[in-house]
This record gives C-alpha cells, structure tokens and sequence, in this order.
C-alpha cells in the first residue's frame, strides 16, 4: 500500500472556534484543519501520499483540468456512533465507483486499500470536526485532477492528483421542526446523461452541465432537478445530486409495497445508497424492483392512488421525501404532499445502520476510531 508521510497543521483552528462552527453548520462550507494528497505520473505510478494542512492547491495554469475538465470525485460521510466512536458507511463501495469513474475518464485507478487509508487518515486526525447530532456529519469530498501542463487533445493527462478534503455538515435538506418535503422541478429541455456518455460516472462534468437546469429549477421555487432519459425525455433517470424510487401499492391489499427506481442503464449514477436500500427493503416485506417509470406513469399513477410516496436518495441528502413535481405542463402532489410510510421507515433503519444505533446486518459500518 502507498505510504502517506504525516505532517500536522502547526495552527489548527482553536477550539472555541471549532465549537462554534460545529454548533452552526452549514452544507460544505467549512473545511477541517487537514486534507490528504497523492499523486500519479505515468513514470512513478501513485507516490509522495501525505496528510498536511488543508491549503490551496498550486498549479499550472495549462493543467489539464482547467481546460479539459478530466475530474471525478467521491462523497460519503464519517458518523459519530451512539457509543462515541467515528465510522465510514461502506466506503470500499466509494472506492469502487471512483475506479469506475477513473475507468470511465481514462485516469489511473487508486488501489481500494489506499483510497479507504487515505479517509481513514484524515478521519483520525480530525475527529474532533465530527459533528454530534441527527443527521449531522463529517462530508468527504475525495477527488482526482489531471495535473499535467499541456493543451494537446492527443492523449489523458499523464500526471494526477488525488486529495481528499473534509466538511462538517448538517442534513442536507433540513426542516426546523419535522423532514421537508421535497418540490421537484422536471427539465423537460436539457439533458444530463447520454447513452456512451459520462452519466455513470461521478465526473464534475456531469455537474458543471446540470447547473443551468438546477438553476432553473430554484427559479421555479423547486428544490431539485428531476432529469429525464437523452433519447425521448420521457423516462425518469434520477435528480441532479440523488437517485429517485417510487412506492406503489397494488388494490390487493394483501400484496406487499412495491420499491420501484430506474434501472441502471448507464445514463445514472449508480448511488450507494440506492443499492444499500434495494438491499434492506426486503427485510421490512417490500418488494424492490429495478424497472422503469415515465413522466406521464406518474402523474397518473399518483391521480390513481396507485403510487402512493417518491423520494430522494444520496449521501448528503439521505432519504428525503418528494411531495410535489413540477413542468411546464402543470404540477402535481404525491400522496397527501407529506412523507410516507414506507419512506419514513427506510430512513429511519438507513440512519439507525449509519449511526451504530441498529444491528449491520451486512457489516457496512466501518470503525475508524
Ligand atoms: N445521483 C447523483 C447524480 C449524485 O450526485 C448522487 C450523490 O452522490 C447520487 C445519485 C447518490 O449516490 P450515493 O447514494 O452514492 O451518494
Ligand atoms: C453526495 O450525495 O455525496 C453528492 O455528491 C451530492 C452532491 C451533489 C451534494
């Protein structure tokens, strides 16, 4: 495994201080005292690894980066558990989609050991940053750039750096007394993701081109943007920073509830969380299903009462429940407007899981200390 040489911010933030940002937080706004960097060249592979202090990065202003935008990144949390101890959730699955991403825009692959060392470092020596309290936590933002000082587009970058920085965070979407329910906003007129393109990958391009509709979407009083397949514009893919899964409940009462999300046909980020609750859904007698739902399904199937609850799902967002869906053609409520049950339940477990306060049944915590 790749070596990191350790070296301690001599002026870390002053404990009042930290305290009072940890007792106001804000999404990604704040950043720990520390932060790990890597990097690759064609000729060393992965080499000179340390935690140092969290700095601003020098470069060459021809890096590939700023004119090619070769970048992916990773997000995932550090949990305070119940009984103090800081753990990761499932952090070898970061590991493993950020070398599908690296796959995916030509960069070097960073073994799974290094990647999860790496957050394990940084975690450890800013412990103190984690904050307490529901929802709450320390956001990791591991990313990889191409470094290399050339504006030729003969072949990738041949130097990288990775680095990883840290944020504490509170909820993503937080309400004052009770879960927010989300508004939605469909983008009818952009796309996010082409089949052969870079929708599977958790690159920044991704994110650079979803702004405009994002943006629109806030314009529209809406939280999120709700995007839809490339080719007919009428199959729901996922949101700007979230997967989507739909509850329907057959009129056999008897049947169990049915937890629909698109399948993943390479236009969408394929979320940890979304595979973490297929995975836990049958333990709570509901049926998840990998299919597929269009505009028009549902708008109907909520008239129906078929599709009873929609909601959100990621890292920073969790689980966050959709209440309404808006378009240029009109809007819509699902349900009566407020969380679900079959929501509220998931959330509920996936949080127990993430804060050591339920059994792991599928051993996806991860001590760190
Ligand atoms: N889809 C997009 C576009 C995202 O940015 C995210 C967030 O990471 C997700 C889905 C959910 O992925 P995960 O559950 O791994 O955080
Ligand atoms: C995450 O959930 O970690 C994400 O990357 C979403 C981000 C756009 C805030």
């Amino acid at each position: 495994m790749v070596e990191f040489d350790i070296r301690p911010n001599p002026q870390p933030m002053p404990e009042t201080e930290r305290q009072a940002v940890l007792a106001a937080l804000v999404f990604g706004q704040v950043f720990t005292d520390h932060m790990v960097t890597l990097r690759w060249s064609a000729e060393r592979g992965w080499h000179d690894g340390r935690l140092e202090p969290y700095q601003a990065l020098t470069l060459d202003p021809a890096s590939s980066i700023f004119h090619y935008g070769q970048e992916i990144f990773e997000g995932m949390k550090a949990y305070r558990q119940e009984n103090g101890a800081i753990a990761l959730f499932r952090p070898e699955a970061n590991a493993a989609r950020f070398n599908l991403s690296a796959q995916r825009l030509a960069m070097p692959e960073l073994p799974v050991d290094t990647f999860v060392h790496a957050l394990e470092l940084l975690v450890a020596h800013d412990h103190g940053w984690v904050p307490d309290g529901e929802g709450n936590s320390l956001y990791l933002r591991p990313f990889m750039i191409a470094t290399q000082p050339a504006l030729g587009f003969t072949l990738p970058s041949n130097s990288y750096l990775f680095c990883v920085i840290a944020s504490p965070v509170p909820a993503y979407f937080s309400g004052t007394t009770r879960l927010p329910a989300l508004t939605v906003w469909l983008s009818e007129d952009y796309t996010r993701a082409a089949p052969g393109g870079t929708g599977a990958a958790k690159a920044g391009g991704n994110y650079a081109a979803a702004f405009l509709a994002q943006r629109q979407a806030v314009e529209q009083g809406c939280d999120q943007v709700v995007w839809l397949d490339a080719a007919h514009h009428t199959w729901v893919e996922e949101m700007g920073g979230m997967n989507l899964f739909f509850v329907t409940r057959t009129h056999d009462t008897d049947d169990d509830p049915v937890l629909m999300t698109p399948a993943l046909t390479g236009t969408l980020l394929p979320g940890i969380t979304r595979d973490s609750l297929l995975t836990l859904a049958p333990r709570f007698g509901i049926r998840p299903e990998e299919g597929r739902i269009s505009i028009n399904q549902w708008r109907k199937q909520c008239a129906s009462g078929e599709l009873t609850e929609v909601f959100a799902c990621g890292t920073a967002a969790v689980i966050a429940p959709v209440g309404k869906v808006r378009g240029v053609s009109g809007e819509w409520t699902v349900g009566d407007g407020n969380p679900g049950p079959t929501t509220l339940r998931l959330r509920d477990e996936l949080l127990g899981i993430q804060y050591g306060r339920r059994p792991d049944p599928f051993n996806w915590v991860h001590k760190v200390c």
